[in-house]
């Protein structure tokens, strides 16, 4: 299995271990997850029909490695929130805070995968994990290449790295975003429906690995999605939004061990109290457009 490999590279490296290769260890070194706050942001758009309110008064608050879950019916202003927190959007009121650090711009701590994996079609399997760790002044090309390969690695696309992006399925498309993602080491990863176009038999083994890889990597985790089950799977708390204007109206703490199955009748209660809660919220909706 590729994920025994992540033993065999330290947590921690301590600062006057000059040994061979010490850059790459320093580079794949245990940095520690992010802490998160967001106190009550709102944000509403301007558009030719009028305006928008995508977010009121949202607060939420993320401890250091958690895997949070955003639910929620189309429009409640998740991917508002989501681009607040990378720092790719700007509230109207309210303030988003990383490690006590006001979030005012997109930063290599906290980076972002999208639903459809947006890579580079020029550019090889490698070519776009290299793509992510170009910032990295203190690595060589060689450095750069073996830390791109532990990543590949990492999420099983190892015989890959010189295929095509238009090769690749789309799971295995969106294993490249996630190792492209997670190359930077970044303390934050935020994560908008990243595999809402796939099958669900691609989803399940995404599901699986991406929990191992968060046992090892230990980042924070926001994570939005549809799917109420794939919220229950993964997250350790599902916020529910409702919409217009968005605001998180209920918070559930799966209290599932992990690894967890989909499948489990356990995580099915969990994700069938969700459901029932979004489907007031919907028919909430409904009678006050009614
Ligand atoms: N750049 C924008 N300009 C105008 N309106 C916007 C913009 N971005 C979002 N909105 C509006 O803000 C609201 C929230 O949008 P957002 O994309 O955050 O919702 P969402 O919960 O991510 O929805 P979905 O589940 O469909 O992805 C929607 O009504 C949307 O039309
Ligand atoms: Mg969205």
């Amino acid at each position: 299995m590729y994920f025994t490999k992540i033993l065999e590279f330290p947590r921690a490296v301590e600062s006057d271990d000059i040994v061979p290769g010490a850059s790459v260890r320093e580079e794949l070194r245990f940095v520690p997850p992010s802490k998160l706050s967001v106190e009550k942001v709102s944000k509403t758009f301007r558009t030719r029909t009028g305006p928008v309110q995508a977010l009121d008064r949202v607060s939420l608050q993320v401890g250091e490695g958690e895997f949070v879950c955003l639910v929620g019916a189309s429009g409640c202003g998740k991917s508002t929130l989501l681009n607040m927190i990378a720092g790719l959007e700007k509230p109207d009121d309210g303030t988003v805070t990383a490690d006590g650090l006001r979030v005012t711009a997109p930063g290599r701590e906290r980076l972002v995968m999208f639903q459809e994996s947006a890579l580079f079609p020029w550019l090889d399997v490698l070519g776009n994990v290299l793509f992510g760790l170009r910032m990295k002044p203190n690595l060589t090309s060689k450095d750069r290449k073996e830390v791109a390969r532990y990543y590949l690695d990492l999420v099983g696309l190892s015989r890959f790295e010189r295929s095509n992006i238009h090769e690749l399925s789309g799971g295995m498309k969106q294993r490249v975003a996630l190792a492209r993602a997670l190359a930077p080491n970044p303390r934050m990863l935020l994560m908008d429906e990243p595999f809402a176009a796939l099958d669900a038999l691609t989803r399940e083994q995404l599901y699986g690995d991406l929990q191992q890889i968060w046992e090892s990597r230990r980042k924070t985790i926001i994570f939005v999605t549809h799917n109420v089950r794939e919220a229950a799977c993964l997250g350790d708390r599902v916020l529910l939004f409702s919409p217009h204007p968005g605001r998180v109206r209920e918070e559930f703490l799966i209290r599932l061990p992990r690894p967890r199955d989909i499948n489990s009748p356990e995580l099915a209660e969990y994700a069938s109290r969700i459901m029932r809660s979004l489907k007031g919220y919907k028919n909430d909706i409904k009678e006050v457009a009614e």
